[in-house]
């Protein structure tokens, strides 16, 4: 879970960041960080304690210096501000950021993704078999406002069919990234949920490969 986090400890956790933070241990000095900043070493030196109470990098202390790296809490929290930042300016070249709370839904993804009716049309159009489940996020009202933007957009259609006697029903899917997986949002015909919660499907359990649990904040970008 991410929580506010002071404007100037995102500046240092940007910097970081800037320096390969977010993929690998970099060796960083209070002393190099306080002047990419423009502020003392003993500042940074404090903005670096508050980072790493807060969780947001870890650090080991070696014979040649000190090495850094941006935990998943703390790549979240600069997450988090550049979905702020594509809000200020705006949907530019069609693209889209949806912020949500990832939630446990009613266990039936897996069911309904596995179904060779369904899955074999996902293969097909979204270019992908997808792990046999479905990702729910809760949406807060910002993240219901771009949801229902996306609704003029080009959505690909995933046709119903007759198996065992049962009829399913059509989907349509908008392809999407989260953390640069690429993923698609699935809108089910009949679909049983609010409009506050959206369906992923991936290649991958996404859990797994990015670390997620219950109440993440996950964002969602799509491209028009
Ligand atoms: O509906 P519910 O969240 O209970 O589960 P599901 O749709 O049957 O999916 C099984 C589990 O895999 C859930 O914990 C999903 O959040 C997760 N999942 C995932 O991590 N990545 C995906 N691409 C699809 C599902």
């Amino acid at each position: 879970m991410i929580c506010m986090v002071m404007t100037e400890d995102l500046q240092c956790l940007k910097e970081i960041a800037l320096m390969g933070g977010c993929t690998a241990q970099v060796w960083a000095s209070s002393q190099t960080i306080g002047s990419a900043l423009n502020i003392s070493p003993q500042t940074a030196s404090r903005r670096l304690i508050s980072l790493e109470s807060q969780g947001l990098i870890t650090r080991s202390i070696r014979p040649d210096g000190q090495y850094i790296s941006i935990t998943k809490e703390g790549e979240g929290a600069l997450r988090q501000e550049y979905a702020d930042y594509c809000r200020i300016f705006g949907r530019n070249g069609g693209h889209y950021i949806i912020e949500g709370t990832l939630i446990t839904g009613l266990g039936e993804g897996r069911y309904y993704v596995s179904l060779p009716g369904y899955r074999t049309q996902f293969i097909e159009k979204l270019g992908f078999e997808p792990y046999p489940g479905t990702l729910n996020l809760r949406l807060a009202p910002p993240g219901i406002q771009v949801r229902k933007k996306l609704d003029s957009l080009e959505w690909i259609t995933i046709e119903g069919f007759t198996a065992d006697e049962r009829t399913f029903g059509g989907a349509r899917c908008l392809p999407c990234t989260i953390q640069s997986v690429q993923c698609a949002i699935v809108v089910p015909g009949r679909s049983h949920y609010p409009e506050d919660v959206i369906e992923i499907i991936a290649p991958v359990n996404l859990r797994n490969a990015l670390g997620l649990d219950d109440r993440d904040t996950v964002i969602v970008e799509v491209s028009a």
